[in-house]
């Protein structure tokens, strides 16, 4: 201990020091003693007024069951804490789990400074995937997916539906996460408007200016290569933004958050999103879908979340069983394809695994379409 906190526990009156003749202080073994046990309960969290009550004066057994609970809490959080740090330092799936979660962003970011490239990033976010043999991942993850149209749950009827609930007539529309623009082109045949596309995948944008091109009447069509996280626009700059099966890559609280600003007054946000159909979801389900996609929620908590965010619910509805067989259909035929030479593939095994999943438990959760405008200023 230093002299000066000696001197200060003297001044206190929790030791007895006294001065020898040649000026050194003096303490006895009962002072020695003291100190420690005052050091443990200093430790515990008391104040050393509170430790020199305990040891001199009738216990308060209240301040300290008070003291107990929360050396508990500390204990506990410093657990978890650990926990963090062994399986980051291991490279276990908890951390991954666990920050998708609770700071999507941050994670983002992290996995950024960590080397992956924005895709790569992207879609190990996108997966919740531990990132041991990530090349590998990704690159099976690439070849599974890019023949196909659709990357998503989503149908032409549905994309049409939630476009004849739109309250405004829009003349300036963003389509975030847009993929190969299953939904653009709709938007591009039945709106008489500006469209910007934007989405990661280069190759992806390039098969959606093709597309357009091959339309008969449409809007005008922008690509941008570029991340919903850090959209390059002004605010207040379109009356429509367009979002299926994207927002959740960045957490749909997020993007209602972040994306409001880029809206016009009474501006329109049209997402969808994978939610639970029911409050009582049965473990199994919980378990598979805690993994798969942390952040996953109910539908009334979604419509919470809408109205935190400063929106009103206009309409939402559940996507049929066609939107789901749009993406699940191809994927399978792909997938039946590829396993001959891909057999051990970790990623097919994952794709395999979600669709006999939605095959047995598909009744207990829904891709729902959200209609929601800006009206409160937060
Ligand atoms: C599930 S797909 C949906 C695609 C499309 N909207 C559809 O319904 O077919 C998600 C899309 O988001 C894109 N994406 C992923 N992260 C993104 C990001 N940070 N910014 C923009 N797009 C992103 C992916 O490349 C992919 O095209």
């Amino acid at each position: 201990m230093s002299r000066t906190a000696l001197l200060y526990y003297e001044k206190l009156g929790l030791i007895e020091g006294r001065r020898a003749d040649n000026g050194y202080r003096i303490y006895s073994e009962t002072d020695v003693q003291r100190i420690k046990l005052i050091q443990q309960l200093h430790q515990g969290g008391l104040s050393l007024m509170e430790c020199k009550m305990t040891l001199d004066s009738k216990l308060d057994r209240d301040l300290l069951a008070n003291r107990l609970v929360k050396l508990d809490e500390e204990i506990a959080s410093k657990q978890q804490s650990r926990h963090l740090l062994a399986s980051l330092v291991s490279n276990e799936k908890p951390w991954h789990e666990m920050a998708i979660k609770n700071a999507p962003s941050a994670y983002m970011q992290w996995l950024n400074a960590q080397g992956f490239n924005a895709q790569e990033a992207i879609q190990i976010k996108w997966l919740s995937k531990a990132m041991t043999h990530h090349d590998q991942y990704m690159n099976d993850f690439n070849l599974i997916f890019d023949e196909l149209l659709r990357w998503g749950p989503g149908s032409h009827n549905d994309t049409l539906k939630a476009l004849s609930k739109v309250p405004n007539t829009p003349r300036t529309v963003l389509d975030i996460g847009c993929g190969k623009g299953a939904s653009t082109c709709i938007l591009a045949q039945n709106l008489d408007a500006s469209i910007t596309a934007i989405d990661t995948n280069k190759s992806a944008l390039t098969f959606l200016s093709n597309e357009v091109m091959s339309l008969s009447k449409t809007a005008t069509v922008y690509t941008i290569c570029g991340s919903m996280e850090q959209l390059p626009f002004h605010n207040k700059t379109f009356d429509l933004i367009w979002s299926e099966g994207a927002a959740y890559i960045m957490g749909v609280e997020q993007a209602l958050k972040s994306w409001k600003a880029l809206l016009t007054a009474n501006g329109v946000l049209v997402f969808s999103d994978l939610v639970f159909n029911t409050q009582s979801v049965s473990e199994e389900v919980a378990t598979y879908w805690e993994q798969a996609y942390p952040d996953m929620q109910t539908l009334d908590t979604r419509r919470l979340q809408v109205s935190e965010a400063g929106y009103e619910l206009v309409a939402d509805f559940s996507l049929g069983g066609s939107a789901w067989n749009n993406y699940y259909q191809p994927l399978q035929q792909r997938i039946n394809t590829l396993l001959p030479e891909m057999a051990n593939s970790d990623a097919l095994k994952c794709l395999i695994d979600e669709i006999n999943f939605y095959n047995a438990h598909h009744e207990a959760y829904d891709y729902h379409m959200f209609i929601v405008v800006n009206t409160k200023r937060l």
